[in-house]
């Protein structure tokens, strides 16, 4: 039995039992003596299935049942008890549990038993068979573990009918998730519709969603279909979901569970044929307990969670996510890189990316135009990322190896500012977004260098 094996038990003589047990089997075995562990190797590192014990100390089997599948739906859960009480079984199943053995375990039933989860999880992350995890959709780039199990996920989640909700930090590419499990269903021919549900009040979200009669409210001077009637037959992707308030989420589970919805100031529902795609970058367990968001409405988005892994989670993307967007941004500004200098990368690898993504791009974006030669380096890139070097590490060589030794501060801003300016064609507002202060500064300081005429 080829397999890697994550097996959590708090005995630790149990624990070497089974371990020798599944290495005389062929399985590659790691061990956690207790929940919250077994959650951080499944968050590092991809495994075929996990064999847990309920009772322990710490965090329990079910706990940490919950927690792996909240994290990668698709991991298979075997849970051992050691007592036959139908209660537990009944729990672990419930909470997502591929299935439960009974201690002490009859190594026949151990070997089934793991067998069967192992070819379920290769079902579930659509692969015929061995291999580790799928290519990646168009737009998205990644190689590591927890990208590839992503793209395994979606490929095999894209095809049916089930809402998904996408989870992840702000700048992971929750988006472009949607995105991809739109462009690969059958709905892809019809629309993938965006709704912010953050960007708007209530009063016009809802009319947004359902449309109106003409004079359904001052305003409306015209009948409007809204967007779930654009949406039909396609896909609605419902982004910052946690932000919704409570009363639309009410007339939003009701037009899910009735497949119709009714514009604003009218009584007549029309049918609607929406698959949904939610997104938040909030903890909506927490918000459904904190009574901010309806728990049948998040069981019904929820039909499968994909989380999308922050920056810092997966360092190794860093350096083939800066290249690809140092390509694209080279392009857009007719220019040519050969690439970064090997401190500019460390810099890059070692910045721990609170805005994911999205934070390197600008990173990358704002280098493009600020540097004077063909590679990036490291006073190229934002202050921040030095800032995070000066506090200490090894490899702090000459601090101003390859940085504008000598120029003064003063200098240095005025000539990125400067360059800035050219690059964007004297346009302040983009500008001031690339060098990531406002425009009031912007204005401000091109007064102070002389660089307003
Ligand atoms: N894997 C990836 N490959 C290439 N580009 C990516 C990837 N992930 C994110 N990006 C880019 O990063 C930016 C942010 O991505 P996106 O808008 O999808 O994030 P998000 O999770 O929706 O963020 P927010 O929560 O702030 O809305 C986009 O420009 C997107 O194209
Ligand atoms: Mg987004």
């Amino acid at each position: 039995m080829k397999a890697r094996i994550l097996v959590v038990d708090d005995d630790r003589a149990h624990l070497t039992m089974l371990t020798a047990m599944l290495e005389s089997w062929g399985c590659e075995v790691e061990t956690a003596s207790d929940g919250s562990g077994a959650v951080a190797m499944v968050r590092k590192k991809a495994y075929d299935v996990v064999l847990t014990d309920v009772r322990m100390a710490e965090v329990d089997g079910i706990e940490a049942l919950r927690q792996i599948r909240h994290f990668n739906p698709c991991l298979p859960v075997l849970i051992m008890t050691a007592y036959s009480s139908v209660d537990t079984a009944v729990g672990a199943l419930k909470a997502g549990a591929f299935d439960y053995l009974h201690k002490p375990l009859d190594f026949d039933e151990l070997r089934s038993g793991l067998e069967r989860a192992i070819e379920h999880g290769a079902l579930r992350r659509g692969e015929g068979g061995e291999g580790g995890g799928a290519e990646a959709p168009a737009g998205m780039i990644g190689t590591s573990p927890a990208m590839r199990e992503l793209f395994g996920m979606i490929r095999a989640v894209a095809p049916s009918e089930a809402s998904v909700l996408v989870l992840g930090e702000s700048g992971t590419g929750k988006e472009l998730v949607a995105r991809a499990l739109h462009e690969g269903s059958p709905r892809s021919a019809r629309r993938l519709v965006t709704v912010n549900c953050a960007a708007l009040a209530e009063n016009l979200l809802e009319s947004e969603l359902f449309g109106h009669e003409k004079g359904a409210f001052t305003g409306a001077q015209r009948q409007r279909d809204g967007l779930f009637v654009q949406a039909d037959g396609g896909t609605m992707f419902m982004d910052e979901i946690g932000e919704m308030p409570l009363a639309l989420q009410a007339k939003l589970l009701r037009a899910l569970q009735q497949g119709e919805v009714q514009r604003l100031g009218s009584d007549r529902p029309v049918r609607v044929d929406v698959r949904i795609i939610a997104a938040t970058n909030r903890d909506l367990e927490a918000e459904v307990r904190s009574g901010n968001f309806r728990e049948d409405l998040y069981y019904r988005l929820n039909v499968i969670a994909l989380r999308v892994p922050a920056l810092r989670e997966r360092p190794e993307d860093i350096p083939l996510l800066a290249r690809h967007f140092l390509g694209r941004f080279a392009q857009r500004n007719r220019k040519a890189f050969r690439g970064f200098s090997p401190r500019a990368m460390d810099l890059m690898l070692r910045h721990d990316w609170p805005g994911n993504v999205r934070e390197l791009e600008n990173a990358v974006e704002r280098a493009v135009i600020l540097a004077p030669g063909d590679m990036v380096t490291e006073r190229d890139l934002p202050a921040g990322l030095r800032a995070a070097e000066a506090t200490g590490g090894p490899g702090h060589e000459g601090a101003a190896h390859d940085s504008a030794a000598g120029q003064s501060l003063e200098d240095a801003e005025r000539e990125a500012i400067a360059r800035t300016l050219e690059q964007v064609g004297h346009n302040k507002s983009e500008a001031a977004r690339v060098l990531g202060v406002t425009r009031v500064t912007l204005r401000s300081k091109m007064r102070k260098f002389g660089l307003d005429q």
